[in-house]
């Protein structure tokens, strides 16, 4: 199987941005512990981040007919963005929502989320570790129907 992890904008900044919410793990620390975790279930883990929602869309729409599932960060596109929300209807590839924070403890205008409620399922608020339980979910998921 294959897996893509998508991160959104000023990800690319963890362990340098707002540590005290998000941790002192980079993002590439992250990105290096999931592929860790990939391989020793055989599991092909592909990663991209970008801060251009179009960007983020196009590798999504990449994804059709390769990639089984998606893990997804969106950041701040997860509470503003219809046309990502539409990208990964359209590519039609089962996906986990997770945030490194609890979105749901934060601001109100963190509480929606466009993506939620076709998600597989939402990891929030276990820092570093949302991405692994995001994937070991994911994972779970998507033998269970094999
Ligand atoms: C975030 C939560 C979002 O609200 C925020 O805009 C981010 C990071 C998280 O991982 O906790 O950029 O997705």
């Amino acid at each position: 199987m294959r897996f893509l992890l998508i991160n959104g904008p000023n990800l690319n900044l963890l362990g340098q941005r707002e540590p005290s919410l998000y941790g002192a793990e980079t993002l590439e620390v992250i990105e290096a512990d999931l592929k860790e975790m990939a391989l020793k279930e055989g599991i092909q883990l592909d990663c991209f981040q970008s801060n251009f929602e179009g960007a983020l869309i196009d590798r999504i729409h990449a994804g059709i007919g390769g990639v089984d599932g998606i893990l997804i960060n969106a950041g701040a596109f997860t509470h503003t963005s219809i046309a990502l929300r539409d990208a990964l209807l359209s590519a039609d590839i089962p996906y986990v929502e997770l945030h490194l924070s609890n979105t749901s403890a934060r601001e109100s205008f963190r509480h929606q989320s466009f993506l939620a409620d076709r998600a597989v399922g939402i990891v929030t608020g276990f820092g570093a570790m949302s991405y692994q339980l995001a994937f070991q979910g994911l994972l779970a998921h998507l033998r269970k129907k094999r």
